[in-house]
């Protein structure tokens, strides 16, 4: 039986990473694989209603990081382990590590609280913790996102946070990079639409290649 295989796209807002998601899909599309396409917060009707609400409501520092977990935890069960469990492929726009990256470094909430949460809310019934197989990081700097976010559509709350907010995003991205350096891998945003495509492209095609899955 096939292995499923869980893999996600993470960066600060801005740094383009859905029209590669989309790419990545018709890839494994192609090899035959059953791909299931999904976001956090969200992937399911409650999840969808929880992003809503912390997407666009002012609220306490924890109400925010539980909500996401909350939202989380409700994906994980519904949707990303059935899919694991039939050897889909999850390909997942945001995931833990953007509860770090923004909660933690953004928000500047208590990292050690959100590792808790992660304990509680991704243990497996064998005790370990659901993590993505692989986690694909869109870096750029802030100044270039903010750029390209101010010819998009009206601002959520995050992204209508200032330069500071978002260096500190990109700084708890990477210190979730150097805590699991083997899963993650670091994509240079600010190369060209194609350039940046290559470089995904590569990534996973190399960590297939690796035996991972
Ligand atoms: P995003 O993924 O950028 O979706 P869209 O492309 O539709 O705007 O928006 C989700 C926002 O939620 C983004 O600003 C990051 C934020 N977020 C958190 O703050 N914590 C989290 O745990 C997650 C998953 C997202």
């Amino acid at each position: 039986m096939t292995h499923g295989i869980f893999i996600s796209f993470e960066g600060i807002d801005g740094a383009g990473k859905s029209t590669h998601i989309a790419r990545v899909a018709a890839l494994f599309q192609a090899a035959g694989r059953a791909v299931v396409l999904t976001r956090e917060p969200g992937g399911t009707p409650l999840s969808e209603q929880l992003r809503a609400l912390v997407l666009h409501e002012p609220m306490d520092a924890l109400t925010e990081a539980l909500l996401m977990f909350a939202a989380r935890r409700e994906h994980l069960v519904q949707v990303i382990e059935p899919a694991l469990a039939r050897g889909d492929v999850v390909l997942c726009d945001r995931f833990t590590d953007a509860t770090f990256a923004y909660q933690g470094g953004g928000r500047g909430f208590d990292w050690q609280v959100l590792v808790q949460l992660e304990r509680m809310v991704q243990a497996l019934p064998n005790g370990r913790l659901r993590q993505p197989d692989l986690t694909v990081w869109f870096d750029l700097d802030p100044r270039i996102a903010a750029e390209r976010l101010a010819c998009a559509r009206v601002p959520d709350k995050f992204e209508s946070q200032p330069a500071e907010f978002f260096a500190a995003v990109r700084a708890g991205y990477a210190r979730r990079h150097v805590e699991m350096p083997d899963r993650f891998a670091r994509i240079d945003a600010a190369q060209s639409l194609d350039a940046v495509g290559a470089d995904v492209a590569r990534v996973v095609g190399t960590w297939l290649q690796q035996g991972a899955a």
